[in-house]
């Protein structure tokens, strides 16, 4: 039999997950759990990239997205679940990569500036947030990666984790396989008012959510403004609850919406209210999972101990081939 490919991905612990990172990432998780040898880790060194003076809410904010990842099927039979924090060889290889990193790589990746303009509140000018991608590359390859499901955005990362890998192959010895994005082709689910879904705009509609506060947040949900009355056509790409529906409604009731919307004759709550149907199907056996799961309160712990520990296997065997490698082994 083939050996099986390693699929490695991971999330920042800066706040609950909510329905695009479900619609974006996790339903793919979930389903390559399948196929490959896959690890899911929670990033917390690169929220210290960002969080560094909110240092302490890491580690609630992990609980919360393993219990998050554990309800919507991420299963730790079948993959390994850990916090890259809780053991000493992340630290490690991220410092003997950063000495073979060229500062003009990590300069020239383009969330970099960006991201320093949008969070010049948060003063992330730092050596730190610089190497961020050089983290994330550390990460990848600690566990020889081969696939890294991302989104659009972070595939300069990958790329420059490619180029970090081929370097060090070059200089050493051939340790690591070159990792290769895997691009999730959903669209971008947008938030409750059209921008982008996020915790800080408080648009987004939260995995951990009672389905009641849900609904609460659809029926007052920005529609396209041409339908100003119930007889004016819209047109539904201009609408945020029509991307809902290509993401949780099937095919049918998307053609059918389309006609209504551009024809008048389907109303915005009408609308709604079969995306609402179609959203309990999903977030309600979500949101009762994790409220089992939250019962047992030992139950994360357990995971994330058992997951620490088998990561920590892999990476203390790799850690000796870098150390071989570089020359630093004593015999
Ligand atoms: N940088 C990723 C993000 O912000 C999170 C992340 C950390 C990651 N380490 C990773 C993603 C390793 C893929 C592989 O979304
Ligand atoms: Fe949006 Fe539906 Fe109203 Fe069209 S009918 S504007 S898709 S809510």
């Amino acid at each position: 039999m083939e050996k099986k490919k390693i699929v490695l991905s991971g999330m920042r612990p800066t706040g609950p997950l909510h329905i695009g990172h479900l619609v974006g990432a996790l339903n793919n998780w979930v389903s390559l759990q399948e196929k490959y040898n896959t690890y899911f880790l929670i990033a917390s060194l690169h929220a210290l990239t960002s969080e560094y003076a909110n240092s302490e809410r890491i580690p609630e904010y992990t609980k919360e997205i393993v219990l998050d990842w554990l309800s919507v099927g991420i299963d730790p039979e079948k993959s390994v679940i850990f916090d890259h924090s809780k053991f000493e060889h992340h630290y490690q290889l991220h410092l003997i990569l950063s000495m073979i990193t060229p500062l003009g790589w990590l300069e020239r990746v383009p969330t970099y500036k960006e991201q320093i303009k949008q969070l010049k509140a948060k003063n992330i000018d730092t050596y730190g947030f610089l190497g961020y991608p050089v983290l994330q590359t550390v990460d990848i390859i600690l566990y020889k990666g081969e696939l890294v499901p991302v989104g659009e955005d972070q595939v300069s990362h990958i790329e420059l984790s490619r180029e970090i890998v081929r370097r060090f192959n070059y200089l050493y010895t051939e340790v690591f396989p070159e990792p290769q994005p895997l691009l999730t082709k959903v669209p971008r689910l947008p938030g409750l008012d059209g921008r982008k879904m996020s915790k800080s705009y408080n648009n987004a509609i939260y995995l951990k959510e009672d389905f009641d506060e849900v609904k609460k947040k659809i029926f007052p949900m920005m529609t396209d403004t041409r339908r100003k009355r119930r007889t004016d056509p819209g047109v539904p790409e201009d609408c945020p609850v029509f991307y809902y529906h290509k993401a949780f409604s099937t095919q049918e009731e998307v053609d059918e919406i389309v006609k209504g919307c551009t024809t008048a004759t389907i109303g915005c709550l009408d609308c709604k209210k079969i995306l609402i149907k179609n959203l309990e199907k999903v977030l309600v056996p979500i949101k009762e999972k994790r409220d089992k799961l939250e019962k047992d309160k030992s139950f994360v712990d357990d995971v994330l101990r058992e997951g620490n520990k088998k990561a920590k296997e892999v990476a203390e065997k790799t850690m000796d081939e870098v150390f071989t490698a570089i020359g630093f082994k004593n015999e």
